[in-house]
């Protein structure tokens, strides 16, 4: 999809379809939605004035024009909802409606006004980039693995303003929007990839062909490599699999910045299917698990987008990637391990696997020097109990301006975090084993969210650092009460968030 941005009126555009929009509670149109209506004899008017159309966030109206009034062949009013509640959010919801709808007609070319520049203080640099992303991200498909794939495809779409001291920061916004939309539907590619294709081998590969065609520098710690590292909790995690264990390595190293500056490190894990190991998780629990790498794939999409944008701050990618299987070489429940740090940790469940190849990533981070570190992982069910599916991602973290910078970048991107506590008696509770330092999971299911938090927390020595359990947003089965920007299944969360809180760093 090629994005354009041009001064001009969008009556007479000729593409497949034009797009404007309508608030909730408008009686008479004004703007481009205005000037379509005059052209159109009113069309739009009488819709609102029969009670057919309301302007309800997302709704679409197709209008047809059967004079030269209209240039384009469809018009589509999408509703934007109620100025009172409009934020960038609503802008991305609509652009992705329109764009779903666009395609599902067929059209090829589309032209559109940015919606809601300029209201409740939305800059048109802002308003265009959460339009860039809805589009892209509402026209997503995961149909990777179709014999015929889907053959309707936007292929170009305008970007019209009437007002041309707003067009160079639309355009800006539009192309920084792509950049980050581009990188989230990457990572749901690899999330929506199946178990049998995405290994960790292949995660590997995938990055090697991102730094080909980027500016990012890669390197990759095999199995030997961990084993020199004694990362002995990574190594119980992949020793039942017969897929080999990578430390994926990702580095941008902005030219004009102090090569000395500490870098941000991102980490996300990167369970390629999680089993549960000798602790089985159910055929029900079991069926999503291919999405236990979404932390990965979120940090694989950020860096992409980061590289993209060209942000003047260095930051490096840890993906931490194997298989939790079963087999004669897998690692058992009571089974006691040592982490790179020295620690010693009693199994009690072998599902808790998340947490023990993270351990070993956040001490390798510590060499790096971070100025703060970030890990998103898929970690926990509880976090699903706690804040639902697709509402918002845990937050921990007890450094307060790494709490701003997230909440910010939550508040832009539309992916949101609940800020949870890291009480020391999480921390109490699992150094509760009778042999080891640490057990990886508590003998109950009480705040397991906040426990699996305490865990990470032993490896991160003094560090500057935030969690974020992406369990409750990575994945969204059909049917839930959120909708999603384009299809249930891998939402790519955390590209956007984790690239919008870097740019805010410069
Ligand atoms: N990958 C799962 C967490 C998960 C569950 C993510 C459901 C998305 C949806 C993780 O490895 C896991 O199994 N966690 C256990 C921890 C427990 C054993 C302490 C869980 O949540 O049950
Ligand atoms: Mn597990
Ligand atoms: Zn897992």
């Amino acid at each position: 999809m090629k994005f354009s941005v041009i001064q001009g009126n969008i009556v007479s555009s000729t593409a497949d379809a034009i797009i404007i929009n309508l608030f909730e509670g408008v009686l008479k149109p004004s703007g481009a939605t205005g000037a379509v209506d005059n052209a159109l004899d009113g069309q739009v008017s009488t819709l609102i004035d029969s009670g057919d159309i309301s302007g309800k966030l997302g709704a679409t109206t197709v209008l047809y024009s059967n004079t030269n009034a209209v240039g384009a062949q469809r018009v589509i009013i999408v509703g934007l909802g109620s100025a009172l509640d409009f934020d960038l959010q609503s802008i991305r919801r609509a652009a992705a409606a329109s764009a779903a709808k666009a395609r599902d007609l067929g059209c090829k070319t589309l032209a559109t006004i940015v919606h809601g520049a300029g209201i409740g203080g939305i800059t048109p640099h802002a308003a265009a980039e959460a339009m860039a992303e809805g589009m892209l991200l509402g026209e997503y498909q995961a149909d990777l693995h179709k014999s015929v794939r889907r053959s309707k495809h936007i292929q170009a779409i305008e970007v019209i303003e009437f007002e041309a001291e707003k067009v160079t920061d639309i355009r800006n916004g539009i192309e920084s929007g792509v950049a980050q939309a581009i990188a989230t539907n990457k990572t749901r590619d690899l999330v929506n990839q199946p178990p049998n294709f995405c290994t960790p081998t292949y995660l590997a590969e995938q990055a090697q062909a991102l730094a080909e065609s980027s500016n990012l520098t890669i390197e990759i710690l095999e199995q030997a490599d961990l084993e020199a590292e004694q990362m002995g909790a990574f190594l119980g995690v992949t020793q039942g699999s017969d897929e080999p264990p990578k430390l994926i390595i990702l580095k941008h190293t902005p030219d004009n910045v102090d090569p000395d500056a500490k870098p941000i490190v991102l980490v996300g894990k990167g369970i390629t299917f999680d089993t549960g190991g000798y602790t089985m998780k159910t055929g029900a629990g079991m069926l999503t698990m291919k999405s236990d790498m979404g932390g990965a794939a979120a940090v694989f999409g950020a860096m992409q987008a980061i590289d993209a944008l060209d942000l003047d701050v260095p930051v490096i990618g840890l993906i931490p990637t194997c298989e939790n299987m079963i087999s004669g070489n897998s690692y058992r429940p009571s089974d006691v391990i040592t982490a790179s740090n020295g620690k010693t940790i009693e199994i009690i469940s072998t599902d808790a696997e998340g947490r023990l190849i993270l351990a070993d990533t956040l001490v390798y981070a510590q060499r790096l020097n971070p100025r703060v570190v970030i890990d998103l992982a898929t970690l926990t069910g509880a976090a699903m109990v706690a804040l639902g599916q697709g509402q918002a991602a845990a937050l921990f973290t007890a450094d307060s301006q790494t709490l701003q910078g997230l909440q910010a970048a939550a508040d832009e991107s539309g992916e949101r975090l609940w800020h949870m506590p890291l009480y020391p008696e999480y921390s109490d509770y699992m150094r509760r084993s009778p042999i080891a330092d640490l057990r990886n999971s508590p003998n109950d299911r009480y705040g397991g969210v906040g426990t699996s938090a305490a865990f990470l927390k032993e490896f991160v020595a003094d560090m500057t650092w935030a969690h974020i359990d992406i369990a409750s947003v990575a994945w969204l089965p059909n049917g839930k009460a959120v909708k999603p920007l384009g299809p249930s299944g891998a939402t790519g969360y955390g590209v956007r968030l984790l690239t919008k809180f870097v740019r805010n760093l410069i």
